[in-house]
């Protein structure tokens, strides 16, 4: 099915607002909750394409998932070795996070599987984690460093230390869980803290691990039992409602139970910095992970510089910060962010592309992007398939002098289902046309 987003322009944004469960979260909750031992329960999951194949690759595996409603579930853990060699090929869709963990969680495994996904992630490099985990003792087929995977049945892995060449959760992640598989010790250093929730959920599942930003290990054969899990509210989702705010006088948005995690919240200080205007209460805990409610008013930002250290903890907020930028008086440069060319779509492509259409002064850069604020003009902009390149251009029609058309948004379901309803209920103009 063809989704296509049209957007009228101006509009300002307002209430309070819950969008879904945090995607790597809840691929978490699904994955831990099927090797413990014992029941998960799992509130708040969220009901993303991505996350679905998650949890359908590990009842292809023969875990049992009940569903009490589609965002609450029960996870009848198999424990570590308790997994089933699955009937056919597991099928992760447009999922970096799925591909890249469970390769390390079946990279220990005694049984064969094979991990494919659709065209764009056919085209990530998977090499990152398939290099090391065959420093482990992996045995893993690919084609050249890119999906179908292949990943052979071992006798059992070997720890190792490994330093990465890029701050990037899914690479640590596949390592930790394929350490769980290993004799000895498994280490992962990275050269800037990437988010966390793998060490602090691995923690609530009872596994001792050593963790520090930048740095987590942990010793092999350790046992999970099972917990319950409460999913807060994704930043990276609640990011196009802030933006959309933040850049847009006279609005006034709340956005609740959102995940505030120190590893994820640079899209709040890049936006602070930019000078919005936000403020985050009730502060509390959804089990591990710090929650907050963010309130949002408009203001006139300012151009800003970024730089690699705000990165990884804002790294899939790049798409709707462009944005932000282009609404912006003067200039914003972002460096040291090349990881998002390897994103859903070559984000910096993308993004300059769909700029330059609507009118905007930017330069694509190796690892970056220079944007001059500017005055966005209508046009029809290709997503690419890219989730959060559509919602990102769909927010620009807040400040735009005309019409919007989106292609190709079908995607706005992994990671945000009901994303247009809830713009619209904010105060967006936004329709969606439908075709086959
Ligand atoms: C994720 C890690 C990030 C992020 C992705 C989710 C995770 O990817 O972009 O959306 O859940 O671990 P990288 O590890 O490739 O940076």
């Amino acid at each position: 099915m063809t989704v296509n987003f049209q957007i009228e322009p101006g509009g300002r944004l307002s209430g309070a607002l819950r969008v879904p469960g945090d995607k790597s979260v809840s691929h978490r909750a699904v994955m831990l909750g099927a090797l413990a031992e014992g029941r998960t329960e799992v509130t708040g999951f969220l009901t993303g394409e991505d996350c679905l194949c998650t949890m359908r690759a590990f009842q292809a595996m023969g875990v049992r998932i009940e569903a009490v409603s589609p965002s609450h579930l029960i996870i009848h853990g198999v424990g570590l070795h308790g997994l089933q060699a699955p009937a056919h090929a597991l099928d992760l869709g447009n999922s970096g996070t799925s591909m890249r963990l469970m390769a390390g969680l079946l990279a220990g495994q005694r049984f064969e599987s094979t991990l494919t996904g659709d065209a764009s992630l056919s085209r990530r490099p998977m090499g990152r984690v398939i290099e090391p985990l065959q420093r482990m003792g992996a045995r893993i087929e690919s084609q050249e460093g890119r999906a179908p995977l292949r990943i052979l049945p071992v006798d059992g892995l070997q720890g190792i230390r490994f330093e990465s060449p890029v701050a990037s959760a899914q690479i640590k992640s596949c390592l930790l869980l394929a350490g769980l598989y290993a004799q000895g010790r498994t280490e992962v250093h990275e050269p800037e803290a990437s988010r966390d929730h793998t060490e602090r959920m691995l923690r609530a599942f009872g596994v001792t691990l050593e963790a520090r930003p930048g740095y987590a290990a942990l010793q092999g054969g350790q046992r999970l039992s099972g917990t319950r899990i409460e999913v807060p509210a994704d930043i990276s989702s609640a990011a196009f409602y802030m933006a959309g705010a933040a850049m847009t006088p006279g609005s006034d948005v709340t956005l609740t139970d959102v995940g505030v995690n120190p590893t994820r919240t640079g899209i709040i200080e890049v936006l602070r910095r930019m000078g919005a205007d936000i403020t985050l209460v009730n502060p509390r805990e959804f089990g591990a992970e710090p929650v907050a409610d963010i309130r949002v008013r408009g203001a006139q930002l300012q151009g800003v510089e970024i730089g690699r250290d705000l990165v990884a903890a804002s790294i899939d907020e790049f798409p709707i910060i462009f944005v932000a930028a282009a609404a912006a008086r003067g200039t914003t440069v972002v460096s040291g962010a090349e990881e998002l060319r390897v994103k859903e779509s070559d984000r910096i492509q993308t993004m300059c592309d769909g700029l330059r259409t609507l009118g905007i002064d930017a330069e694509a850069r190796p690892d970056g992007m220079r944007v001059e604020g500017g005055t966005l003009q209508s046009g029809t902009i290709d997503s690419h398939g890219d989730h959060r390149v559509a919602m990102s251009f769909a927010m620009a029609a807040l400040h735009a002098q005309g019409t919007i058309s989106i292609l190709d948004c079908a995607n706005v379901d992994t990671s945000f289902p009901g994303f247009a309803e809830l713009a619209r209920q904010a105060g967006l103009r936004i329709t969606v046309g439908r075709g086959v």
